[in-house]
């Protein structure tokens, strides 16, 4: 083994890449900057995310983005913590962009499922579960806001179990019911209880003392006595920890905690660091794999424009699968055979930037310049292999897009050719309807409003939305176009991108009964949320 194989194998197992799943309002910005701040990347809470009112604006790119407070577009965090290295992929919070956060679950090796201890599992979260579930992800998680009334832990239990199928099991178990948090035992640590103590909003981290049950007792913490016996409870019902079982997708370990107050967060940061599985090689679309070890292989998982007004260029986001990546070092498009330079790379967070000289698996490069990659695709030094092709949505909402400056046909043209690669929209033609008017599909309207946004801001081309009103995508083919082109309440388009047909239905009933009046025709019944 050389120098070089001895150190891409040593720095891929210190590396942990992973997401946090959960739906909007769940608390995914607040943990990530108590993540950051228990890592001493920044030294008080408000300096990554930035939301409503709290400082800087780190990771929110575009106007729209501030004035709903949302976060579109997705940043990396990359810190140490005790001799590993982190790498934290944001994803957008919003639901309309999901499919945006199913690009990146496919660059990460682990996922931290979020929930709001009063609402359990909420519908964002269990589609995104299922997709960590599809992708063999392991999932730890972390249940947030116990600082605040909510519902009872076994019962929070249960509902994972029950509602996703696999066994849950708490490696902490909190002191006192939500919304009187007395502090938390560690059930690898019998005997003992952490008490916290708050800090002035959140924003440094909490003081933590460890104390034997016999002097948690004598400092009457009344949630003590029934936290005893639910952990005994635990153990009858052999609901342990099992690295096995947890990798291998049958159980999660779960963390309590209030990212808001800093609390329960060391924990969640110890976990991804002893239980989290560190980067192993990659399968190829031909059932292939690379190892580690191999030459540079890299998978593009987001391709995003204009993160920064000041840089008007494209970012391309990859992972790095295999090798170790070195700033200048020439590299090939898997597809295309091209080669890509590579002497712009960064590492982002938020909108700062910083260069990049060498990466190892597991950690995340952008490149910029990167006009002519797009998700999915795959860089290598050489070899000629594919990563599997990421998934692409049935897409639920339909509008036609219309330039509405005609001196700006050309930039209308090229920015819609852009949105496309960048997968921001689906992009439908047809004979039927103008080049100057395509119909955009997409998962979730807001995405439209980032289209044309990005339409008038970034390519001069203002642009007007007209919704289409259908809501379901089914692909079909040449006959499908001929056959059901005079079909009331249906229209066929063409996917730019790879020329797929897609028939476009109004609901449910129109699409049952043009399937039974053409049996054969529907080439794929699209799963609702994923082709
Ligand atoms: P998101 O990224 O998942 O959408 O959630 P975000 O972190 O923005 O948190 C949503 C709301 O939940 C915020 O309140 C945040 O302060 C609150 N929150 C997050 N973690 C905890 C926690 O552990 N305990 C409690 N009690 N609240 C928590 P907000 O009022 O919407 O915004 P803000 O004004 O506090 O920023």
């Amino acid at each position: 083994m050389s120098n070089s194989d001895a150190s891409v194998m040593n720095e891929a197992a210190r590396r942990r890449t992973f997401a946090v799943i959960s739906h909007p309002d769940a608390g995914k910005s607040t943990l990530t900057e108590a993540l950051a701040l228990h890592a001493h990347v920044i030294s008080e809470a408000g300096a990554v995310h930035g939301k409503r009112g709290r400082r800087g604006v780190a990771s929110d790119w575009m106007a729209m983005e501030r004035e709903r407070g949302i976060s579109v577009t997705s940043a990396v965090l990359q810190f140490e913590y005790r001799d590993c290295v982190l790498n934290l992929l944001d994803t957008p919070g919003h639901a309309d962009f999901s499919e945006d956060t199913y690009r990146v679950l496919a660059a990460v090796d682990c996922a931290v499922m979020l929930l709001d201890a009063a609402k359990g599992l909420e519908p964002q979260t269990l589609k995104l579960f299922g997709v960590c579930r599809t992708r063999g992800i392991p999932v730890i998680t972390f249940v947030n806001k116990w600082d605040r009334p909510g519902r009872e832990a076994l019962e929070l239990l249960d509902e994972i179990e029950h509602r996703l199928g696999i066994r849950a099991t708490p490696v902490m178990w909190p002191v006192g019911v939500a919304g009187h948090f007395e502090g938390l035992m560690d059930r690898r640590d019998p005997g003992f209880v952490t008490r916290y103590s708050r800090t002035a909003g959140g924003a440094t981290r909490a003081g933590e003392q460890r104390l034997p049950i016999t002097r948690s007792l004598e400092q009457e913490m009344t949630g003590l006595l029934s936290s005893i016996e639910e952990v005994e409870l635990l153990q009858q019902l052999s609901l342990d920890h099992e690295q096995e079982a947890f990798l291998a997708g049958f159980s999660t370990p779960v963390f309590f905690g209030a990212a808001v107050s800093n609390i329960g967060v060391r924990s969640l940061l110890e976990a991804l660091i002893d239980l989290a599985p560190a980067p192993v090689g990659r399968f190829t679309e031909d059932g292939g794999e690379v190892p580690l070890d191999d030459e540079f292989t890299g998978l593009v998982f987001k391709v995003q424009a204009n993160m920064d007004p000041a840089h008007r260029d494209k970012i391309a986001f990859v992972r790095v699968c295999s090798g170790i990546f070195e700033r200048g070092m020439m590299l090939a498009h898997a597809g295309t055979g091209r080669p890509f330079t590579t002497k712009y790379a960064h590492s982002m967070l938020g909108r700062e930037r910083t260069s990049v000289d060498r990466a190892f698996p597991g950690d995340i490069v952008g490149l910029v310049n990167a006009a002519s990659l797009h998700p999915g695709d795959t860089l290598t030094e050489g070899k000629a292999v594919r990563f599997p092709p990421m998934p692409v949505f049935a897409p639920e909402h339909f509008a036609v897009v219309r330039g509405t400056d005609p001196s700006k046909s050309k930039q209308f043209r090229k920015g819609v050719a852009q949105l496309e690669a960048e997968g921001v929209v689906q992009v439908l033609m047809s004979d039927r309807r103008s080049g100057q008017a395509p119909v955009f599909g997409a998962v979730g309207p807001m995405q439209f409003e980032v289209a044309t946004h990005r339409l008038q801001h970034e390519f001069g081309a203002p642009a007007s939305i007209e919704m289409l009103p259908y809501t379901l995508a089914r692909r079909t083919n040449r006959a499908g176009l001929e056959l059901l082109g005079s079909t009331h309440g249906v229209e066929v388009l063409q996917r730019m991108r790879d020329g797929a047909f897609l028939a476009l239905f109004s609901d449910r009933h129109r699409l049952a009964f043009v399937a039974r009046q053409h049996p054969g025709l529907m080439l794929d019944l699209l799963a609702a949320q994923q082709e």
